[in-house]
């Protein structure tokens, strides 16, 4: 359910001494996987890969279409531990459920965190099927009392009131910018603020006016607790978000926000995501 419920500090090390000791890969990158995204993690070399039912006191995800595994290897010299499906905080997980990993990945060691994730365009100049660097994010979850870090804090996580205003690491998004015009997608690159609602339902109209009047580029339903989470405990951030449809912004509009654009532009945009992730990693 959705009602708070908290992790001690013992219960993520016990899930992170058993992953240890149950691979020898010692990951400094961690990468959640976005809906119809996962396929990154395919790309791991020396790969050891955990069912998240086999993991003690791991979440487990019940959704059709995520894997549900998480997956460590090597992308050429750097070694990643791939989130192949996440928790989101529409299928009834507590927002601590949903950041669980990411406290076990910085006791894995892990120093950066990459996010990926699907999310409608609410700026006008944006395309579909445009990759977005996530420059800031609005944590609407948070504004109405869903914050991960609610509660007791841990100091060996992080401290009480943490800093948000440098969420998103600005050297780890010039490297982005950089390899995304080697790549040759400098054209579909761009750059804004994500702002997480709770979904499961679409935005209507006036909420689109409204998140782009409160200066939110794209919308989502992810991601933000994980980058609070994140933040909190010391790891580097970097978000990307594929454009995947654009939010309905007037009334004369025929368009319908639906899960199948959103399915057919992942698809059609997440082997050169893929490659930007992959290439981004191996300069780390
Ligand atoms: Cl239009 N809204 C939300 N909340 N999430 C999305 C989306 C829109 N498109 C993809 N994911």
């Amino acid at each position: 359910s959705s009602g708070q419920s908290r992790y001690s500090y013992e219960e993520y090390k016990e899930t992170a001494d058993w992953l240890l000791a149950h691979t020898k890969n010692r990951p400094k990158v961690a990468i959640i996987c976005g809906s119809g995204l996962g396929g990154l993690a395919d790309l791991l070399d020396d790969r050891t890969v955990f069912q998240y039912k086999d993991i003690p006191r791991f979440p487990t995800s019940t959704v059709q279409g995520h894997a549900g595994q998480l997956v460590f290897g090597k992308l050429k010299d750097s070694e990643c531990v791939c989130m192949q499906g996440r928790f989101h905080f529409y299928e009834g997980y507590c927002i601590n459920t949903v950041t669980y990993p990411v406290r076990v990945f910085f006791l894995l060691g892990v120093e950066t965190l990459i996010v990926t994730n699907a999310a409608g365009g609410l700026n006008g100049s944006f395309s579909v099927g445009d990759i977005m660097l996530i420059k800031d994010h609005i944590n609407m979850p948070g504004f109405a009392g869903q914050n991960p870090l609610c509660g007791h804090n841990d100091v060996r996580f992080g401290v009480r009131f943490p800093c948000m205003s440098d969420a998103y690491d600005r050297d780890l998004t010039a490297l982005a910018k950089k390899t995304a015009e080697e790549q040759g997608c400098g054209n579909f690159l761009r750059e804004g603020v994500y702002c997480m609602l709770a979904g499961p339902t679409y935005e209507t109209i006036a909420e689109c006016r409204a998140l782009q009047t409160l200066g939110a580029d794209a919308v989502g339903m992810s991601t933000v607790p994980e980058v609070v989470v994140a933040r909190h405990c010391g790891l580097r951030v970097l978000g990307l978000s594929l454009i995947t449809n654009k939010a309905v912004m007037d009334y004369e509009s025929k368009e319908k926000a639906n899960h199948e654009e959103v399915l057919k532009t992942t698809e059609r945009r997440a082997k050169v995501l893929q490659e930007l992730v992959r290439q981004l990693v191996t300069q780390l």
